[in-house]
């Protein structure tokens, strides 16, 4: 059934099908999981890897550089805690009013595209700077992570490919530079910990791209979900005008009802119950997180609901988003800025979607200010 998914339909009449089949079921011969108490058992789950029992690791048409994000544990805990430090709570508060200010300049406009034009841009300029790449340098990002996003669907392209070759190139340069001249940022640190052989070059490039696509991939399709799904509920936005310290239960109900990232998978790595050695399980985290056994009008779009368990938007376990808190902040400044800077915002012209199974959200939405 997965595989009559687009990108641009809704998913869920499908992930309802496959609910109905139980919490665990197959799907053209591959383990699913609709169920929000499996999934996230197996994500905690030791037994369970992104890799085969041997440390092999799936057929991937992904031409990254390979990151932790691809790696079970020891590397992956090593590699994972090098980059931990520049995410912490207190960093990204400290944070926060560079990215205000960065969202405030976006909104200087009264007729735009809600994705192109804000949307995008934030997370691109937070996460360029917080790994301190040169402004000038943002926009090739922008069209590489566009590309990397494709490349989840339909493998790699040749422009890809291209893409690929120059921000290796950049982050080739900027690490040669960092060497001679170390600054206060990500890059910086790497280069330190690289010169006392806790990693290796290619693990510190792999590292670098890890961040750099999964920050704004998926923040963009948070900060747009959101937005859609407020104009689509006038009432929750005009409540949310009221009150925007509401702004982050806005974020953690638009990570519930559309997350960015709609599916994960784990290996088990030891025969677990029905799931045998090396086999894989799909995680259907858009599902899970409309599980009605955890969430009681699991379909409705409610800013006001408890969020007891956590939903899956980032994932659990081990892997566990290491952005989460600066992408919730990330959300939180965007919403707030535009129901402040525009509470008359509409849409403007038809919506497009991304052709993604995998990450969900829009390519465009037209708006206006009033
Ligand atoms: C991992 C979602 C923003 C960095 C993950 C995973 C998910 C996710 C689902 C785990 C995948 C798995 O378990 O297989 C999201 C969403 C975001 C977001 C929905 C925005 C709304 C960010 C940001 C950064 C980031 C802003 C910062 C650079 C990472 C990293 C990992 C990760 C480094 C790998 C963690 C690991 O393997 O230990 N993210 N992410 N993410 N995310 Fe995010």
């Amino acid at each position: 059934m997965l595989d009559q998914l687009t990108g641009h339909e809704d998913p869920h009449p499908i992930y309802e099908r496959l609910r109905a089949q139980g919490p665990l079921t197959r799907d053209n011969g591959v383990l699913v999981t609709t169920s929000h108490p499996l999934a996230n058992k197996i994500l905690r789950d030791r037994r369970f890897g992104v890799r085969f029992a041997d440390g092999s690791y799936p057929a991937n048409a992904s031409l990254l550089p390979e990151s932790f994000l691809e790696l079970d544990p020891p590397d992956h805990t090593r590699l994972r805690r090098l980059a931990t430090p520049a995410f912490s709570p207190k960093k990204i508060d400290e944070y926060r009013a560079r990215v205000e200010k960065v969202a405030d300049a976006l909104l200087d406009r009264d007729e735009f595209d809600l994705i192109a034009d804000f949307a995008a841009p934030l997370p691109i300029s937070v996460i360029s700077d917080l790994l301190g790449i040169p402004d000038a340098d943002t926009a090739e990002f922008a069209d590489y992570g566009a590309l990397v996003a494709a490349s989840f669907d339909s493998g790699v392209t040749p422009e890809l490919t291209n893409a690929n070759d120059q921000v290796l190139a950049l982050f080739d340069r900027l690490i040669a530079q960092r060497r001679r001249t170390p600054g206060d940022d990500v890059i910086s640190s790497l280069v330190a910990a690289e010169a006392e052989q806790r990693l290796t070059p290619q693990e510190m490039v792999g590292t670098l791209v890890l961040l750099l696509v999964a920050g704004f991939e998926t923040t963009v399709n948070l900060i747009g979900n959101a937005t859609r799904a407020l104009l689509g509920h006038p009432a929750q936005w005009e409540l949310f005008k009221a009150h925007p310290e509401l702004a982050p239960a806005v974020v953690e109900e638009t990570l519930r009802w559309a997350p960015p990232v709609q599916l994960t998978s784990r290996i088990a790595h030891e025969q677990v119950d029905a799931i045998g050695k090396d086999e894989m399980v799909t995680l259907l985290i858009g599902a899970a997180n409309r599980d009605p056994e955890v969430y009681p009008e699991a379909h409705k779009f409610d800013v006001m609901r408890v969020h007891k368990p956590e939903h899956l938007a980032f994932s659990s376990g081990i892997h566990y988003c290491l952005g989460a808190t600066l992408a919730r902040m990330e959300g939180d400044v965007a919403l707030r800025a535009l129901a402040r800077r525009m509470p008359g915002l509409r849409q403007a012209g038809p919506v497009t979607f991304r052709e993604s199974v995998v990450i969900r959200g829009m390519k465009s939405m037209p708006v206006s200010r009033s």
